[in-house]
């Protein structure tokens, strides 16, 4: 194999240079007007596919985003990758708390700053790279297949047909995606398993209008306060949350499966003094690994209503509202999860409001094998770039894509990220190190060398 640590040393101007490129297009799926920016991003990362030496490369259409798709087909005979990654990032909001321009890239102690740097298209654009290089060289030991899209943020709904209708063109042997965080720099990791979610939006409405609020305060309920106190009582004291069934379909983790997460390396400590907070909190009787990991909870993601502007304004509101989150464990259903909500919400209104619940988009939760090929190839290929063996664990995010993976095309996933928890994705001032960018273009050219030698030795 050629050195590839130097091939990258000395081309990395260069795949900055490329990857800010990318960088400097807001291509936020969530909102109608970046539209022309989410097509342009596309059709930059079709170019760059086309420039790596990628055949067959292509826009294909769905009712949102288009995926890209490109290929390399070395010999039919070897085991062909498909990579998945998505060119669309999340809303820069609230835009003010960012340092630099959340599209204008810069390098600032030794990471890249800006929206979609760790979150997806640094990661992805690793796998161009690399591919790149292996091209150059004249190494690639399995068939690779790309497949890019741009809807991940939005809960890749147009995907799941998408799959459905190219079950041929994308037939693989397993899926390789960098699109998850590592524990730290010296403690490299591989994610096995990602929650899945509902989401959904809730209107509270108490009078028909607007009211004076002493005139008519005391008298009437305020759908702000109602609201509240709904939200507030979703959960118990030890922070379970108590909609009926909630927990049925959640399969506890066995002892040994609990020891084996709680092991790996976590300092409480540091994690309060990163964030600035006095202490965490969560559901009693789970650490706070496994509260982020492999339990389930439910979150307001925002809340508004009423006078919100300058000053005091004294009123008494018609509306609220409030959108809310549930990570979901595996086994747990998103449209199951939804309903069992939307029937407890609306049981415990009070006859003075009246209440809609609007789903928005959901996932599903995933598990990934470790006792794969891919899992092996990868964890080879980190051991030997990073020179330690990585540690298997469960990612608190979701990526919705992944069980469909399994469920339509009958891939097993292997998430070999090399982002970190403080990499601060869909959060202001976004960043990904260099030193990451770098060591996944360096780490992903083993994967392929291992994987074609796990497979031929069966
Ligand atoms: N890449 C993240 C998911 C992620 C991040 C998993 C870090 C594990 C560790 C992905 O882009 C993401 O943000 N997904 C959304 C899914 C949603 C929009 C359907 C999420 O988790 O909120
Ligand atoms: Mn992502
Ligand atoms: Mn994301």
């Amino acid at each position: 194999m050629s050195d590839f640590k130097n091939l990258v040393e000395n081309n990395k101007e260069q795949y900055l240079d490329e990857l800010f490129e990318l960088l400097r297009i807001p291509s936020v799926s969530a909102d109608p007007k970046y539209k022309a920016d989410v097509l342009r991003a596309a059709e930059v990362v079709k170019a760059g596919l086309i420039k790596a030496g990628a055949d067959n490369v292509k826009l294909c259409p769905t009712p949102g985003f288009p995926i890209v798709y490109g290929e390399k087909i070395v010999d039919a005979s070897l085991p062909t990758v498909l990579v998945y990654g998505h060119y669309d990032v999340q809303p820069p909001d609230p835009l003010d708390l960012w340092t630099t321009p959340a599209f204008e890239p810069v390098i600032r102690n030794g990471s890249i700053y800006a929206r979609g740097s760790a979150d997806d298209k640094g990661q992805f654009f690793m796998h161009v790279k690399a591919f790149e290089l292996m091209m150059q060289s004249g190494e690639l030991p399995c068939n690779i297949k790309f497949m890019i899209e741009g809807e991940e943020e939005v809960g890749s709904s147009n995907l799941e047909p998408f799959l459905e209708a190219n079950k041929s063109m994308l037939k693989a042997d397993c899926v390789l995606i960098s699109d998850t965080s590592m524990i730290a720099n010296d403690v490299p990791s591989i994610t096995t398993g990602l929650r899945g979610l509902s989401y959904l939006e809730v209107e509270v409405t108490g009078p028909n209008r607007d009211l004076h609020s002493g005139v008519y305060g005391g008298g009437v309920a305020n759908p702000i306060n109602v609201l509240c106190e709904m939200i507030a009582s979703l959960k118990d004291a030890e922070k379970k949350i108590i909609i009926p069934g909630f927990y049925n379909d959640v399969i506890e983790l066995t002892q040994a499966e609990r020891e084996m997460l709680n092991s790996a390396p976590f300092n409480e400590e540091e994690y309060k003094h990163e964030l600035k907070v006095g202490d965490v909190m969560g559901e009693k009787g789970y650490s706070t690994l496994e509260r982020t990991s492999t339990r389930p909870t439910l979150d307001v993601n925002g809340i508004w209503g009423g006078y919100t502007g300058e000053g005091a304004k004294t009123v008494l509101p018609s509306k609220a509202y409030a959108k809310i989150s549930m990570r979901l464990v595996p086994n747990q259903s998103p449209d199951k999860i939804t309903r069992l909500f939307e029937d407890h919400f609306r049981s415990i209104a009070p006859a003075s409001v009246k209440v809609v619940v609007k789903p928005h988009h959901g996932g599903q939760p995933a598990v990934t094998p470790v006792d794969s090929d891919e899992y092996r190839a990868a964890a080879m290929a980190m051991k030997h770039t990073f020179g330690k063996d990585p540690i298997p664990a469960r990612g608190g995010g979701s990526i919705p894509i992944v069980a469909a993976f399994e469920q339509i095309l009958g891939l097993k996933s292997v998430l070999m990220g090399f982002g970190l928890d403080t990499d601060d994705i869909h959060s202001p001032n976004e960043h990904y190190g260099i030193f990451n960018f770098l060591k996944g273009i360096e780490t992903i050219p083993y994967f392929y060398k291992y994987y074609a030698e796990l497979k031929k030795g069966q």
